[in-house]
């Protein structure tokens, strides 16, 4: 959550914000810090062991390939099938403001179809 905050305080006070004056944001050291908290408390690392898709598969390869770059490789029953679609969406952001490729939309969205094939059910 704090490295999300960080993430829009760059965004703010590079962009339209800017005008409003500077808004310091956490340096790298302290962001690697946040990432690994993230890591150790929030982010759970998949079993490839579990998901031989992860070979086997071009959309498991894609995944595999595009989502251990920053990070372990998460595990998709972390989330719903919705909750991907936004995460997804941050983290085509955070590629972008931390200087990685973006991947195309058609691999993005075999990425999704993933994710959401192994997610978490929605709780009713
Ligand atoms: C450019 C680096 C980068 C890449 C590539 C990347 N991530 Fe992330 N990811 C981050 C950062 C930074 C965080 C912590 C901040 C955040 O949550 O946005 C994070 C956090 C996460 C989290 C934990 C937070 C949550 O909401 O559950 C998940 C899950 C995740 N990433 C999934 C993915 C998936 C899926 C992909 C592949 C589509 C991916 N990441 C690719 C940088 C990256």
């Amino acid at each position: 959550m704090l490295e999300r905050m960080t993430t829009r305080m760059e965004h703010m006070s590079g962009g339209m914000m800017g005008m409003m004056g500077r808004i310091d944001a956490p340096s790298s050291t302290e962001r690697h810090t946040l990432l690994a908290y993230l890591q150790r408390h929030a982010q759970q690392a998949i079993d490839p062991a579990k998901y031989p898709e992860l070979q086997n598969t071009a959309a498991g390869r894609a995944f595999s390939t595009t989502c251990s770059r920053c990070h372990a490789l998460p595990e998709p029953r972390q989330h719903t099938a919705i909750e991907w679609i936004g995460v997804e969406g941050r983290m085509q952001r955070n590629m972008d403001i931390m200087g990685r490729s973006i991947p195309s939309e058609a691999t993005l969205q075999k990425i999704l179809e993933f994710l959401q094939k192994h997610a978490t059910p929605e709780a009713h």
